[in-house]
């Protein structure tokens, strides 16, 4: 009896046999761990209240100079070797909700636009620049290799330079050797600098801008599957600049913010964006008062966005 539960269990992890409804993914920050202390409370706090059971995705920890894998590596590194893992935890559920944090929430979409049939019901996008960041937050250029081009700017950003001279420094995010080797200047998005940024290889291909007819259209397809997309974020982020960027929002190169139904994103419904909306998928939680860090465990937050949604999934 106790052999056969056992094999039981052994061939429900291994063997990919669906033996729950509904698992939770977490993918961490830049940064950060897996077991980055919030993290452990998010998946206490759903866990605890739901029943369902949360991985919190081991890969790319902490901070390591390339090529040692860490949140330092660049996106299109690290997209499809988590996606292995993920497809991996994935087997044994029936439909699955994907969480990403602040970088975690990029890598989920980008996941999610290559993952053919993928089984990913709920995606909870948690304080993540969804639409790039026009701003690097001078902390986190603090930890590279000094003499390197970001640590450079680090000290640049920090004399208090002019609008002009910060623009010609922004331009040197989308080096091929900055590119490179910090996973955020992958998703750095400066308008005023549009056609360098059309030029590398991670965010323009996630955003449909770049790419076959084909391949837009197949990352198109994976993304506008999701039966829902939860935007999560607020005004006191600190991080995520412009902080509208994490409900897909952004702003011009005349330095207005326009909400995400008049981005092109939306407009031209590059990845189904648009289509989603339309089918009424989508809904924000914005809550003030939040730090980025603050975001995967604070109370409000796991109250009053992340429970309902994942309520939602187990009634669903
Ligand atoms: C959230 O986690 C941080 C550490 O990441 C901790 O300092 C803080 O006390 C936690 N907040 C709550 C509400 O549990
Ligand atoms: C997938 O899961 C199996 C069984 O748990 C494990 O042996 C294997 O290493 C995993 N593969 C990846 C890529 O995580």
């Amino acid at each position: 009896m106790v052999t056969s539960l056992l094999l039981l269990a052994i061939l429900g992890s291994t063997a990919g046999i669906r033996t729950e409804k509904v698992g939770v993914l977490l993918m961490h920050g830049f940064w950060q761990a897996f077991d980055t202390q919030h993290h452990l409370d998010f998946k206490d706090f759903v866990e605890g209240k739901t029943g369902v059971k949360v991985h919190l995705i081991d890969a790319f920890n902490d901070l390591a100079a390339p090529p040692t894998e860490s949140s330092l590596t660049p996106m299109w590194i690290q997209v499809p070797a988590i996606l292995e893992q993920v497809k991996n935890i994935s087997a044994q559920y029936e439909k699955i909700i994907a969480v990403g944090f602040s970088q975690g929430g990029v890598i989920w979409r980008a996941m999610i636009e290559s993952w053919d049939n993928h089984n990913v019901d709920t995606f909870i996008s948690l304080a993540s620049p969804q639409h790039g960041i026009s701003d690097i937050p001078v902390k986190y250029l603090e930890p590279l290799p000094k003499h390197s081009i970001p640590s450079t700017l680090s000290y640049s950003y920090k004399l208090g330079i002019s609008s002009g001279i910060k623009e010609v420094l922004k331009s040197l995010f989308y080096l091929p050797r900055v590119q490179n080797v910090f996973a955020p200047s992958n998703y750095f998005l400066e308008p005023k600098l549009r056609h360098l940024y059309l030029q590398t290889a991670f965010f323009p291909r996630l955003n449909n801008e770049v790419g076959s007819a084909e391949e837009k259209q197949r990352q198109k397809n994976n993304f506008q599957s999701l039966r829902k997309l939860l935007l999560i974020g607020g005004p006191d982020d600190g991080t995520v600049i412009p902080w509208q960027s994490q409900i897909f929002g952004f702003r011009t190169a005349d330095k207005k913010i326009v909400p995400m139904e008049e981005t092109q994103f939306y407009k031209d419904d590059l990845f189904g964006l648009k289509t989603l909306d339309e089918k009424g998928a989508i809904t924000t939680c914005i809550k003030g008062g939040l730090r980025h860090s603050d975001f995967p465990n604070s109370s409000e937050v796991l109250n009053d966005c992340v429970l309902p949604a994942i309520q939602d999934v187990i009634s669903n």
